[in-house]
């Protein structure tokens, strides 16, 4: 049986990830570490809380010993490590904690990974690792940085991030490298668009847009609205990782990408005609400082490589998503009160009082 240690299962992706892996694949075991900060949320995991294929752990993985007990507990050959902060907006205002986390939750992993995979533990010059044994980093798109109206990201592609979230990644995708270069640790790095789909936490721009819409309430949409993201379902992005894991070559790099550019105010425009909404609610806002203006992902290695390729359109994914968040409303409620409510005010309160008059 394989025992994948995932990190960051109670989160958007992880959780998707989890369901993934229960619902379509055998033999295997997942042991979840989640800190359950704002953005985990184990209701997101409901679904397959009576499975015995998963172990819920709450804990950092930033405390080494803690993930060394794991590691002796459960014996794992497989890291797939989503924890990390998650949002740009955030990492403008406080970035440390993207550092600690991002970075150095990283390097602990990877200590972790090392000591207890390696065959020789105390030779320094040893490569020799158990067999079948992998590390996989879910990175971004966003570590290359901005694009401007042509080309597209490739592995090769100059790492030039411009968010302190960005910068965090980017860093540990570093380190993720030198543990190849240095020790020989199986490692593959993940790099894919953004992602959408039911469990997304309502401060990315989609679930956001759905719930305000929802409300009557206003789209804060930054700048003119024109930046371009690249879309891709979360399952997409779930099967793709797991394509990596069974076929990947160690220390090779895989952008994720399913060739869906929209500009956000496209996107805005469309979730407000699925809700039967009227485009006042749109609401300019002051720009993100440091604003990335284009992604847009080449997936040819990961297609013509792996064999992987995504399953949804975008009109079927946002259609679907549209109804999950209408289905979910409890869900999103619940987490869109309390801390989350001064986290919102705080970000938006009098950009959007100034912009709705
Ligand atoms: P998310 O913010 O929804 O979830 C992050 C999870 O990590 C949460 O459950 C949180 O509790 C957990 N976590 C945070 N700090 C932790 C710590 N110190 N120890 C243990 N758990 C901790 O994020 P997401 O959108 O699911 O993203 C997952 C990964 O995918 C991230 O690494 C992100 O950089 C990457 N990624 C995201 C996107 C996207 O569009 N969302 C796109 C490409 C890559
Ligand atoms: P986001 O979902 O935060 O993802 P990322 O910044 O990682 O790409 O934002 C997606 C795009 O939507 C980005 O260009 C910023 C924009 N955006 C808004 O215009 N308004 C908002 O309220 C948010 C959250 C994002």
């Amino acid at each position: 049986m394989k025992k994948i240690l995932v990190t960051g299962g109670a989160g958007f992706i992880g959780s998707n990830f989890i369901q993934y892996i229960l619902n379509e694949k055998e033999n295997i075991l997942l042991v979840n570490l989640d800190l359950l900060t704002y953005a985990g949320n184990l209701e997101n995991l409901k679904a397959v809380e009576d499975d015995p294929r998963h172990h819920f752990v709450k804990g950092d993985i930033r405390d080494r010993d803690l993930v060394n007990r794991l590691f002796e507990e459960y014996d794992f050959d497989t890291i797939v490590h989503f924890a990390a902060e998650s949002h740009v907006d955030r990492s403008i205002t406080a970035p440390e904690v993207f550092l600690t986390t991002n970075v150095m939750g990283t390097q602990a992993l990877l200590d972790a990974a090392k000591a207890h995979w390696k065959l020789e533990p105390d030779n320094k010059y040893s490569w020799e690792y158990r067999r079948g044994v992998r590390y996989l980093q879910v990175s971004t798109d966003e570590v290359y940085g901005a694009l401007g109206k042509t080309g597209m990201f490739i592995e090769e592609t100059p790492l030039s991030p411009n968010s302190p979230y960005s910068a965090s990644k980017a860093s540990a995708d570093l380190l993720v490298r030198a543990y190849d270069q240095t020790y020989g640790l199986p490692v593959n790095i993940t790099r894919c668009s953004n992602n959408y789909g039911p469990y997304q936490f309502p401060e990315k721009l989609i679930p956001l847009m759905i719930h305000n819409a929802q409300q009557d309430k206003p789209l804060p949409v930054y700048g003119d609205g024109m930046q371009i993201r690249d879309w891709l379902h979360v399952k997409d992005h779930c099967s793709a990782i797991y394509a990596v894991l069974s076929k990947g070559i160690p220390g090779e790099i895989y952008n994720i990408g399913g060739n869906n550019e929209k500009a956000n105010l496209e996107i805005v425009r469309l979730i407000l005609k699925e809700l039967n909404k009227p485009e006042s609610l749109i609401a300019y806002v002051k720009d993100r400082p440091g604003h990335d203006r284009r992604y847009a992902i080449d997936n040819t290695k990961i297609t013509s490589q792996l064999g992987w390729k995504p399953t949804y359109t975008f009109e079927k994914g946002i259609h679907e998503t549209i109804e999950w968040y209408l289905h979910n409303i409890e869900w999103v409620n619940r987490i869109t009160s309390g801390a989350y409510q001064s986290y919102y005010n705080q970000m938006y309160g009098s950009s959007l009082e100034a912009n709705t008059d």
